[in-house]
């Protein structure tokens, strides 16, 4: 499990390296012009309540991490912000027009049950959208896998292929479910820099988060091996999907 209270200082770092247009266009396209009431499940540092705020007429954001939703706070001041996990949402029933979980869902520790609650939370004609990876697509290359090997098959447990996601959606209770290629996160970098920018830190994803230190040094120690190997030229490769998954409310 990701110790997210430890690493809330440093979790920003990605919204620094990449862009994720992709993601941002289709959280916009989700939320429309109609400023739906919005509820971000899985908050963390308020980057996406941040994008959401000009959209919504009144937004919250929920997260079980004290110091992920104190940054939180801090971007998305007018957010109501409730320390709360998404398996037993505080809300009523039928309070929100939108819900959302950006890069979030893969934590959760009961998906069903988030699932359920979601129904139960959203207004008729609401709408549930989560933002992931589905690393069962076999699509992406990233050197995160290529050096850490443990994480392929930690990914492989902790995300569900898409079409079982909109599966279980149906079966709690949303009328439809369907599932759009959302953003392609591209990058190349020199193992150099991402040494001396902090990407290979176990903080930087959560996939290095869950590894054991042992695990985590030995990827470090191909890595460096690898760039003896090219001379310092050893290029990192990161190219996956995130995919977006949208259940409907009849
Ligand atoms: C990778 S971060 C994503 C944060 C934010 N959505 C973003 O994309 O910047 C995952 C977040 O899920 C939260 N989380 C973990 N378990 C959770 C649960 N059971 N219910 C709600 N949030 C949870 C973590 O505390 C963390 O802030």
């Amino acid at each position: 499990m990701t110790n997210y209270d430890a690493i809330a200082d440093r979790f920003d770092r990605r919204y620094e390296l990449y862009r994720y247009d992709g993601v941002r266009d289709t959280l916009n396209q989700f939320l429309g012009s109609a400023r739906p009431s919005t509820l971000e499940v899985g908050c963390g540092t308020g980057h996406w309540l941040q994008v959401a705020a000009p959209s919504a007429s009144r937004l919250a954001g929920v997260d079980p991490s004290m110091p992920m939703l104190e940054r939180a706070r801090r971007v998305a001041s007018t957010a109501h912000l409730i320390r709360a996990r998404a398996e037993m949402l505080p809300c009523r029933d039928a309070t929100f027009d939108r819900l959302v979980c950006v890069n979030a869902l893969h934590h959760f520790a009961d998906r069903a049950r988030f699932f359920r609650e979601a129904r139960r939370v959203l207004k008729p004609g609401g709408g549930l959208l989560s933002i992931g990876k589905d690393p069962h697509a076999e699509r992406d290359n990233w050197w995160v896998y290529d050096y850490f090997p443990e994480t392929r098959a930690i990914d492989r447990a902790r995300f569900a292929p898409v079409r079982i996601l909109r599966g279980e959606l149906t079966e709690a209770g949303f009328a439809w479910a369907e599932s759009v290629e959302a953003d392609r996160i591209e990058a190349d970098s020199l193992a150099s820099d991402a040494m001396a920018n902090g990407v290979i830190d176990t903080s930087f994803t959560s996939q290095l988060t869950v590894l054991t230190p042992d695990e985590f040094q030995s990827g470090v120690a191909r890595i460096r091996e690898a760039e003896r190997e090219a001379d310092g030229e050893l290029h990192l490769i990161t190219d996956f999907c995130l995919y977006a998954t949208i259940g409907w409310v009849g």
